[in-house]
């Protein structure tokens, strides 16, 4: 599936500006993660942008979440690679990431949380964070408590954390439009 259908898709089926505005900044990090790693980034970036397709669907029933949105995709002629990498996603479900698309699922998901909430102490503004200013953020634990470190940390398998933030704000970077940020 090309991105454009999958934001239409995404479209259709998600309501929430917030949650539009996470898929397009999880699918920006994944996009950058894949072109550094040598991977399939127009696939990777489908993938972030359809890995939270049924969050109105299941209504934060966590039990759910992941399982519908693989039945949405397949109803909707997504690959079945793609539609159980989303299934395997929800992490309350699934253990033991080794793929490094599913890691850095995981990674993506939870840092793009971190890093809008650093720009947004700094006034919206993406170009004033910096890897390390998420590096400091990510040891306050308070700070943005939903964006959970370990999951974020799971990319060292692929990378140091600093390259995947430095790599991750390029990503939010070209997406800013999309996800309330100047
Ligand atoms: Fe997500």
């Amino acid at each position: 599936m090309e991105r454009d259908e999958a934001l239409a898709l995404l479209r259709r089926c998600v309501a929430s500006p917030s949650h539009i505005a996470h898929s397009h900044a999880t699918a920006a990090i994944m996009r950058k993660v894949a072109e550094h790693l040598g991977e399939d980034a127009g696939t990777w970036e489908v993938i972030g942008l359809l890995h939270d397709i049924d969050y109105d669907i299941v209504g934060g029933d966590m039990e759910r979440h992941g399982v519908e949105g693989c039945r949405i995709l397949i109803d909707n002629g997504v690959s079945e690679e793609i539609a159980d990498i989303v299934r395997r996603h929800n992490h309350l479900l699934t253990s033991g990431y080794e793929r490094p698309v599913e890691v850095a699922l995981q990674a993506a998901d939870s840092v793009s949380g971190l890093i809008i909430a650093c720009a947004l102490v700094k006034g919206g503004e993406i170009d004033e964070v910096t890897p390390r200013t998420v590096k400091k953020k990510f040891k306050e634990k308070a700070f943005a408590a939903g964006c959970e470190r370990e999951r974020i940390r799971m990319i060292e398998s692929l990378m140091d954390l600093e390259t995947f933030y430095r790599l991750a704000i390029e990503g939010l970077k070209e997406v800013r439009g999309d996800i309330g940020l100047t």
